[in-house]
């Protein structure tokens, strides 16, 4: 299936990659300022993972082995001009998805977070946290000249000043073992087990997302990540009976999230999925949610 873009005085056309059969997990291929600006839908929660630009022919360990820090060509700096550019006019497409009371979360290291958070500010946005992702499991860094790199940042930002975003502070606690829930998280880089349909080079851990997820949305909200690559926020999203949509370029990250998504349809994995990330249990019963009476919410294509 394809979808019509309009606005340039002809009509451009979009293919539809991947519709599941529970119609929870939906895949555009394009560039994403095109593809945001080809329909009108607004979500509850946007993920962004968009390009670090840092792929500068550096190096890096990976299993012991030295390995290129190069993740592919849409992580090249094209200066910080054109990729300021570039982040602004994402941004500005990825707001007008979003519900009133919608959240944006974005991540990054120190190569593009200050610019985002710029932006962000700039678009009126409420900056409301700004997670570290401390990995426990870090590569050592090489050169010895400067303390290893084992962080990532996530900000979160709510779209409006005055409009109130949804936060389930009961439940962070809970998995805080009863203490508030910081904004530090300990958490692993991705399991062998999350690359059970291959490996995508930049590819988020399922509990990052999970916890992003649950913080943030209620069951069936509506997902998107523009930058969707193996469609790590999609899984989580489904795991979590939350509706899904990703947009991505790449042919080859497009058919590893069908297989993700693929996998777990079979209920007998995705719970253990569930049980291997420690996700609380759903407020629905899968019965519930497979017998779906709520399409007349779903996504113009
Ligand atoms: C950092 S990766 C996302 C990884 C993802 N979070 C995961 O867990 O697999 C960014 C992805 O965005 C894609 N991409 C880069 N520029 C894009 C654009 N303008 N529109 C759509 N996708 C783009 C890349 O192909 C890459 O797969």
């Amino acid at each position: 299936m394809e979808v019509g873009i309009t606005g340039f005085g002809q009509e451009k056309m979009i293919p539809h990659f991947y519709k599941s059969p529970d119609r929870d997990f939906t895949l555009l291929q394009g560039d994403c300022v095109d593809v945001l600006r080809s329909f009108d839908f607004e979500f509850d929660m946007i993920f962004a993972d968009p390009p670090y630009f840092l792929s500068n022919d550096g190096i890096s360990v990976q299993s012991g082995k030295v390995v290129s820090v190069n993740k592919g060509d849409w992580d090249r700096s094209r200066g910080g001009e054109a990729d300021e550019a570039f982040t602004r006019e994402w941004i500005s497409e990825a707001r007008k998805k979003l519900t009133p009371s919608g959240t944006i979360w974005i991540s990054g290291t120190y190569h593009n977070i200050f610019s985002v958070a710029k932006i962000l500010k700039e678009q009126g946005f409420k900056i409301l946290n700004v997670v570290t992702w401390a990995k426990t499991n870090p590569p050592p860094n090489l050169s010895c000249r400067y303390f290893t790199h084992s962080s990532e940042f996530v900000v979160w930002a709510r779209k409006s000043d005055k409009v109130p975003h949804y936060f389930n502070y009961e439940l962070m606690r809970e998995l805080n073992g009863g203490t508030q829930m910081r904004d530090v998280w300990n958490l692993p880089a991705i399991a062998p087990w999350e690359k059970s349909c291959g490996k995508h080079p930049t590819q988020k851990p399922l509990s990052l997302l999970s916890r992003i997820m649950l913080a943030s949305t209620r069951e069936r909200a509506w997902v998107l990540d523009p930058f969707s690559g193996s469609a790590t926020t999609g899984i989580a999203a489904n795991l979590l009976n939350r509706r899904f949509l990703g947009i991505e370029r790449e042919a080859r990250f497009l058919e590893m999230s069908q297989k993700r998504k693929i996998e777990i349809l079979n209920f007998g994995t995705a719970d253990t999925f569930r049980r291997k990330l420690r996700l609380p249990p759903l407020l629905h019963a899968k019965s519930d949610f497979s017998l779906r009476e709520d399409f007349s919410e779903d996504l113009p294509f």
